[in-house]
């Protein structure tokens, strides 16, 4: 692995995990200080998308098998948390529990990908 990839990694793996991350503590919170987390709970999302893109190019290519199909759900369950974080703003209790769950689907996926058969 070279240091370009360890670095986009390392960037993947941080934004991925403050934006699961808060979206967690929000949940437990009922949205309580979600006026302070909104913008890098965003941010973090953004990151974490525009950093798995080329890391799925890089280590993935055009290859669809058992292990693509895992980070595709995965990749699949980020971006519905996103839209709904977008969407359900006026009730963030409601949209961080969803979008908790669907994180949680997430992080599972991008840890066992690489162990599916
Ligand atoms: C469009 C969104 C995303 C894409 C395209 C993407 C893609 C990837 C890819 C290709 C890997 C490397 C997998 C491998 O080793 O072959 C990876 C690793 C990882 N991703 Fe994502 N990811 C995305 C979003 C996220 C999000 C939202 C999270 C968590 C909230 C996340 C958490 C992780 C973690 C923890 C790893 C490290 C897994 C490991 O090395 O064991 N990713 N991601």
């Amino acid at each position: 692995m070279n240091i370009g990839l360890m670095l986009l990694l390392s960037l993947h793996v941080l934004s991925a995990i403050f934006w699961a991350g808060s979206t967690f503590v929000l949940a437990r919170t009922g949205g309580s200080g979600i006026d302070a987390l909104r913008r890098p709970q965003f941010g973090a999302a953004g990151v974490a998308i525009v950093t798995g893109v080329p890391l799925a190019a890089i280590l993935h290519g055009a290859a669809f098998g058992r292990q693509e199909q895992v980070l595709m759900v995965a990749v699949i369950a980020a971006v519905t948390a996103l839209i709904v974080q977008i969407m359900d703003r006026a009730q963030p209790a409601r949209s961080q529990r969803i979008a908790g769950g669907l994180l949680m689907i997430t992080v599972l996926g991008m840890v066992i990908a690489r162990y599916v058969a």
